[in-house]
């Protein structure tokens, strides 16, 4: 109430004085301003609009708390209203059928950005996550929350085709949202200052970007992909995604494994397609520093995509599309789990044990040191010369394949009972007696950088 009646004090003096140096704000324009721009209580003028919203974040701030006021009738004092700011960012939405104002009280030193919009251009902090590919010591696999995500319609019978073995990867969204990748250490408190896209973007951002393109992991939808190299090992690190410079995704955490990390990673895989993360392999041939469809070796990929094949060409045995094996399931859908299985056992994911001061309540990830030498789940991994820790594929990614999949084609999981978790982990999504969704975790990984099994 204080700051409304000061409000309404000064109003009735602005309007005395009839500033005249108003600024106008067009339409659907991000506008930016700091200090040296600004008068010390300044008044913008609001297009008219059936409906507007008025949307203001704080990029940094001064001594003072400054408070925003939109008034949507300026023949009277008596439609104000005050855009209360959460994490530094808020709107206001409204008729300003009559035009209206924006006026900033306490303006100090800081800086903010402003928009009236009639669209989706409005600050934001959106619930979707980046997500976190996997590190090596130097580097991390980062992607944007998923946009456009794909609705293909079903193959039907009797053209009931499927999609090959290597996936021929649609051509990306013409005009895809503007993505930006900021990572900081954790030690930098970014988290705890202004959750506002254009504070998170004033802090200098660690590591040097490798390759930033667009991917289609699954069918949540394309995300941006980007490979970071220059990180420090051993290092807790903070990351936000910023899309359209005025909507934040963030945080997430993630801690770079230790300086003799070997591991390379592998990742735009048309055929296993959410592949991306750090596997037994040698070094890649400079100047390549990870593995992608590009230089990963034949002898990898030749056979993976035959399983694949021969997969397919079993399943299609069965009338797709004529008759049902499932109410739930298609032929469509167990060729999609299956090869997430397939991709999965194919390509093991190297880790690294949690460091020991990581939350004691925390379960220990399902790792497993396999015999140097040959690799018993893939024979056409090459060998290497160094040891390294896997983390096992989630049990879950098999009892999707399992239940998706006609019985003839022979998908066997193992069973608790029966020693599955030396093959993988166990317990964590799924409750070890089955249970959907009563695991210890309840999830593969989590945006604090644990991975307990491997998701995909
Ligand atoms: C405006 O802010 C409120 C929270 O104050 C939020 O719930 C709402 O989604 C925002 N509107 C838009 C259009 O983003
Ligand atoms: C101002 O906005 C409020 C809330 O949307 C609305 O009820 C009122 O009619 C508007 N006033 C004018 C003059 O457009
Ligand atoms: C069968 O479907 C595929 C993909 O949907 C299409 O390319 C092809 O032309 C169809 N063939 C026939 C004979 O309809
Ligand atoms: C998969 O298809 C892409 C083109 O879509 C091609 O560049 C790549 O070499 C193929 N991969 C393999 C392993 O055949
Ligand atoms: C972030 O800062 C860079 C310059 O450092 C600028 O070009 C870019 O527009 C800014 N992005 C946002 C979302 O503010
Ligand atoms: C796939 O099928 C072909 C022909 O039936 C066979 O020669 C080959 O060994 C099979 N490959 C795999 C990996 O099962
Ligand atoms: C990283 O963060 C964890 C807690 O999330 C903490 O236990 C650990 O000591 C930190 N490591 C470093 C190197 O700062
Ligand atoms: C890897 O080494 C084992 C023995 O240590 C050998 O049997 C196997 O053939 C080797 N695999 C490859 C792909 O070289």
């Amino acid at each position: 109430m204080h700051t409304l009646s000061r409000f309404l004090w000064y109003l009735i003096h602005a309007t005395l004085a009839r500033v005249s140096a108003q600024e106008s704000l067009t339409l659907n324009t991000l506008y930016s301003f700091s200090e040296a721009s600004l008068s010390s209580d300044p008044t913008f003028s609001l297009p008219q609009a059936q409906q507007l919203t008025v949307s203001v974040a704080i990029c940094s701030t001064g001594t003072t708390s400054p408070a925003f006021f939109v008034n949507n009738n300026t023949a009277s004092t008596t439609d104000i209203f005050e855009i209360q700011l959460y994490s530094g960012f808020g709107n206001w939405t409204g008729t300003t059928q009559q035009g209206g104002s924006l006026v900033v009280q306490n303006v100090g030193q800081t800086s903010f950005q402003v928009v009236a919009s009639t669209g989706a251009l409005v600050h934001e902090l959106i619930p979707a996550l980046p997500f976190l590919g996997d590190t090596t010591n130097t580097q991390a696999l980062i992607y944007s929350p998923p946009f456009s995500p794909i609705e293909s319609s079903p193959p039907t019978y009797p053209n009931y085709t499927l999609p090959p073995a290597n996936l021929s990867i649609p051509s990306p969204p013409s005009s895809p949202p503007a993505f930006s990748l900021v990572i900081a250490p954790t030690s930098s408190g970014l988290a705890s200052g202004m959750q506002t896209a254009c504070s998170i973007n004033s802090t200098f951002s660690s590591g040097l970007v490798v390759s930033n393109d667009l991917w289609l992991r699954n069918n949540d939808g394309w995300r941006s992909q980007w490979l970071i190299d220059d990180l420090t090992p051993s290092t807790n690190y903070t990351a936000y995604v910023i899309q359209d410079q005025v909507k934040l995704s963030g945080p997430i955490y993630f801690t770079t494994k230790s300086p003799s990390f070997p591991c390379p990673l592998v990742h735009s895989l048309p055929f296993c397609p959410s592949t991306s993360y750090s596997v037994p392999l040698p070094f890649p041939q400079s100047p390549a520093s990870s593995y992608d469809s590009s230089n990963l070796p034949q002898s990898i990929s030749d056979p993976l995509l035959q399983y694949m094949t021969n997969f397919t060409t079993m399943l299609l045995t069965f009338a797709c599309g004529r008759d049902l094996y499932s109410p739930l399931q298609t032929c469509e859908s167990c060729q999609e789990a299956y090869r997430a299985w397939l991709c999965s056992v194919s390509f093991p994911r190297c880790a690294e044990p949690p460091s020991s001061s990581s939350s004691p309540s925390s379960p220990m990830p399902a790792l497993t040191t396999p015999r140097s030498g040959s690799n018993p789940r893939n024979p056409f991994l090459p060998n290497v010369s160094y040891s390294y820790q896997t983390v096992l594929p989630c049990l879950e990614v098999c009892s999707a394949a399992d239940r998706a999949c006609p019985t003839f084609l022979g998908m066997k999981c193992p069973t608790t009972r029966f020693n599955a978790a030396s093959s993988y982990g166990v317990g964590f999504i799924d409750e070890k007696q089955g249970v959907l969704g009563g695991g210890s975790t309840g999830t593969a990984q989590d945006r604090w950088g644990n991975v307990w099994c491997n998701p995909s």
